[in-house]
């Protein structure tokens, strides 16, 4: 049987994801993106390019892997084409993708309402990446949306348009906006329905065949389980949630059909947008870790927030995610701090918490409990083996393991997939 391995974040996105599934999909016979949009961003190092995946699934790579963009998944249209555009300007062609007729369309005005409930909510906005992706699963979940499966038959597009704006109209209008004509959007969204049509799918049937032939199938999660609607920091998180558990619904597949689930990890932390953040420190140590590791948004170019690794979020995600393995990443990023922190427990008005409190305001006011290891002054990014580490790398590895309850599986070193060490074989 092969394996279906799911890979999530277990921070607050931008952990490195794309890399790991870039480097399992060698083994892989499909790639899924099961959640998210193009609120995501994946940077893939390929032949000596840099990529930065947003919509598409990381097998791209990989002539033979199927990539798929299954039903939870929101899509911009235009977005989803310049992408493939893009793809095609540098070479990467060829590969097989498939869309859910299921997955939800991001139409315009929801990049028009992202905007604006963020700007009337002044210093209580989220913070958003701006992609419509809120407004868009708002609309699938009061039954208002658009799906992919619509835009390909004239009759279906028009129903869902019309419901679509009888309620979205207003509501612009109300914001001191102009209404959306419903002819023009109808004759556009017919077009892209038409460019869309060879990629559109029933992807829940596709991959449940793949499951019967024995296929290895990696699902690759966007975002982190921090940013997570349920179990993440609300309401400073994403309108989708980023765990392993929700691949089989945004799939359409058996919850049994999960074999493993690699947690992702920084050595460190970061967060973009608002939101409690309790390691986070900016100094000039702060400002050395985002320069060395490229710490500035992959879909928005915003400087990341730094902080400590923090144990008592990977236990949280370890937790609600059921996390098998750990991948730890941007290890050599540490190298010439001279004291490493990580968080083993918060401290809130004087209480020991070891867990992630729910309520957010009690969230914002944890302070850190920390304990304190040596840093190393080698240079990883040559480093091969576990063996081959600085003792006080592996001391601090080590540490992770014991605070969180996860072996590490893999760890990485720098960029290339070459630096991408693994422990465990996942796929044989
Ligand atoms: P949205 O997903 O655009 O609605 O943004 C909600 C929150 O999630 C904001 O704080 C974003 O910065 C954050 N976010 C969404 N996607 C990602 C991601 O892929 N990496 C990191 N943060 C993200």
């Amino acid at each position: 049987m092969g394996k279906r391995i799911v890979v999530v974040g277990t921070q607050w996105g931008d952990e490195g994801k794309g890399k790991i599934t870039d480097y399992l999909a060698a083994g892989a016979d499909v790639v899924v993106r099961s959640q998210g949009g193009n609120n995501a961003g994946h940077t893939i190092h390929f032949n000596h390019q840099k990529f930065a995946l947003h919509f598409i699934p990381s097998g791209v790579f990989f002539p033979k892997t199927k990539n798929v963009m299954a039903n939870g998944m929101v899509i911009e249209p235009n977005a989803f084409f310049q992408e493939l555009d893009d793809l095609a300007a540098r070479g990467v062609t060829g590969f097989r993708l498939f869309v859910s007729d299921r997955a939800h369309v991001i139409m315009p005005y929801h990049l028009d309402l992202d905007v604006l409930w963020e700007t009337f909510k002044g210093p209580l906005a989220v913070g958003t990446t701006k992609k419509g992706i809120g407004p868009c699963y708002a609309d699938k979940a009061s039954r208002n949306g658009i799906r992919v499966g619509d835009l390909l038959d004239p009759e279906a597009l028009a129903l869902r348009l019309r419901a679509s704006l009888s309620v979205t109209n207003p509501t612009l209008m109300s914001f001191g906006r102009e209404p959306y004509d419903f002819d023009v959007l109808y004759q556009k969204y017919r077009a892209l329905g038409d460019r869309l049509r060879p990629f559109v799918t029933d992807t829940s049937v596709l991959l449940n065949d793949e499951i019967d032939k024995g296929s290895r199938i990696l699902f690759e999660g966007a975002q982190g389980i921090m940013l997570c609607l349920d179990h993440g920091t609300y309401p400073y998180v994403t309108s989708s949630s980023p765990t392993a558990a929700s691949v089989p619904v945004n799939c359409g597949i058996s919850p049994m059909a999960i074999t493993d689930v690699v947690g992702v990890t920084k050595a460190y932390s970061t967060r973009v947008g608002g939101g409690a953040f309790p390691t986070e420190f900016e100094d000039a140590i702060a400002q050395g870790i985002r320069e060395r590791g490229h710490e500035y948004g992959t879909t928005t170019g915003r400087p990341r927030r730094i902080g400590w690794i923090d144990a008592v979020v990977l236990r949280h995600s370890r937790r609600v995610s059921g996390v098998t393995d750990l991948a730890i990443m941007l290890l050599d990023v540490l190298t010439g701090v001279p004291e490493l922190k990580i968080c083993i427990a918060y401290d809130l008005d004087g209480t020991l918490l070891k867990e992630v409190p729910g309520n957010y305001l009690h969230f914002s006011r944890c302070r850190p409990v920390y304990i304190t290891l040596p840093g190393w002054s080698e240079d990883l990014t040559g480093i091969r083996s576990w063996h081959e580490l600085p003792p006080n790398a592996k001391r601090y590895l080590e540490t992770i393991e014991q605070q969180t309850g996860l072996k590490i599986a893999i760890f990485s070193v720098g960029p290339d997939r070459s630096q991408t060490i693994d422990i465990k074989q996942f796929f044989e």
